[in-house]
């Protein structure tokens, strides 16, 4: 299994690419299934998650066409060999179950494994599935599978989450797009992946306004068309990288980043004392102060700030000068990286919901372990951060989210290396 050594205390200076977003691709892949005609999406991020995102909808009858080494994926769904979707494969990535919404659209019916837990969190997805019971649906759980029939199609409905989720409200989206009349989606998820998804369905020929806000209106159409769209910026590896220069200390320059999907992180990162700019071509962060403030954050659906930088910032805030409280508000589960960061002789506390993160002067290198994809990010940043050399074990769980990581962040002068050690 490959590790990651980072020997830290070198600063980040250069700039870094922004790929395309993991969250916002997963879908757009999925959104494929709805027409026979191809999509054809730029700038897809070459991860682990994607690529097998690409191989469930190979297995469904989709032709795939993705060159090794290019950004441009076309999926061509000219027909539907399969609608069903295996536990094996959906309890390895989640975001596999976005498949059951568009194969109920077109063709009626669909057999999709229900995900099952994961490391940080129970994520049930009864929001989903009551939103396609609305729409019609039937459902029924059987031996771990969602059985899903609309024989006489999915019919427009109006539908209030009773909280937000970016899932539920993307999946719900998936479905309506070809369900007869129209659809009313209150309550929904912010999430600039959200506009990202309906620009895409809309260029396939979708009807779709308000993306982007709390209230979606869909009206349903007969088919979609042939459509290309460019993937948007990930920003949540923006973010990381952004933080990662606060805490490695020096000057980046985050290429294609969205500066409006970064407000709440990099409102957090001036009131620690780290220098940024927004232009409209990507984000500059600058630490110029040895020692930052520390600074609270509470986890909130966008626009407040994303759980997925969480972990990233508490690793910042470990080397903060005082103490600052971080809340984890969306998922019940996200500190698995604390004990990790104390490896390096971080100073953290989780109680509940609630971690307390003294700042201490500097932290030291340590092997620890990768527990997920953000999680493991976060002891990147640490590493990069800290006093000597660290090892990250399971870097499979980086392998999933961010591109080219060790190339990004050697070009800006890290001394990242990654280990093949094979097995
Ligand atoms: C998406 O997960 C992202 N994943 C997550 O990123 C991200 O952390 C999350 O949104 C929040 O921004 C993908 O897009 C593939 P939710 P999702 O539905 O859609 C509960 C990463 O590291 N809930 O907004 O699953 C749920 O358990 C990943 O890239 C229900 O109870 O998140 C959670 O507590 C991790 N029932 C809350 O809602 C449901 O039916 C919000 O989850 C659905 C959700």
């Amino acid at each position: 299994m490959d590790s990651i050594t980072i020997v830290g205390g070198a600063p980040l200076r250069g700039v870094i690419p922004i790929s395309g977003a993991k969250n916002s691709g997963l879908k757009l892949m999925a959104a494929a299934l709805l027409s026979d005609q191809p999509l054809t999406l730029d700038r897809m991020p070459r991860l682990a998650d994607t690529r097998f995102m690409a191989a469930l909808l190979e297995s469904l009858g989709v032709g795939v066409d993705w060159p090794e080494g290019s950004g441009t994926i076309r999926l061509h769904a000219a027909e539907i060999a399969s609608t069903i979707a295996p536990y094996d494969l959906v309890r390895k990535m989640r975001a596999t179950f976005n498949v059951l919404g568009p194969l109920l659209a077109r063709i009626g019916h669909a057999t999709v494994s229900l995900p099952g837990g994961c490391a940080i969190g129970a994520r049930p997805v009864d929001l989903h599935l009551k939103a396609f019971e609305a729409m019609g649906a039937d459902i029924v759980i059987e031996g771990g599978y969602v059985k899903a029939a609309a024989l006489r199609g999915l019919k427009g409905a109006s539908i209030v989450f009773p909280f937000v989720s970016v899932g539920a409200t993307e999946h719900a989206m998936l479905a309506a797009v070809l369900a007869q009349g129209d659809t009313v989606l209150d309550n929904c998820a912010r999430e600039p992946e959200i506009a990202d998804l309906a620009n895409c369905l809309n260029a396939m020929g979708a009807k779709i306004e308000g993306a982007g806000t709390s209230e979606i209106r869909i009206t349903g159409v007969t088919s979609l068309h042939e459509a290309r769209h460019r993937v948007v910026a990930d920003r949540i590896e923006a973010g990381t990288y952004a933080i990662a220069a606060a805490a490695a200390g020096g000057e980046v320059r985050l290429e294609g980043a969205v500066g409006q999907h970064l407000g709440a992180l990099l409102q957090a990162m001036r009131a620690a004392g780290v220098e940024t700019a927004v232009d409209p071509e990507g984000v500059w962060v600058r630490r110029t102060s040895e020692r930052f403030k520390p600074v609270d954050i509470d986890t909130q659906p966008f626009p407040g700030f994303p759980t997925d930088l969480q972990a990233q910032f508490m690793a910042l805030m470990t080397v903060a000068n005082g103490t600052s409280i971080i809340r984890e508000n969306i998922f019940e589960n996200r500190f698995m990286h604390a004990p990790e960061l104390s490896r390096l002789g971080a100073d953290i506390a989780v109680r509940g919901n609630e971690a307390v993160v003294r700042g201490v002067d500097k932290l030291v290198g340590a092997p620890v372990m990768a527990t997920d994809l953000r999680a493991s990010v976060s002891l990147v940043i640490a590493g990069l951060a800290a006093e000597g050399e660290t090892t990250i074990g399971r870097v499979y769980h980086l392998d999933r989210g961010f591109e080219r990581l060790e190339e990004k962040l050697q070009a800006c002068g890290a001394d990242v290396r990654r280990v093949r050690t094979g097995g």
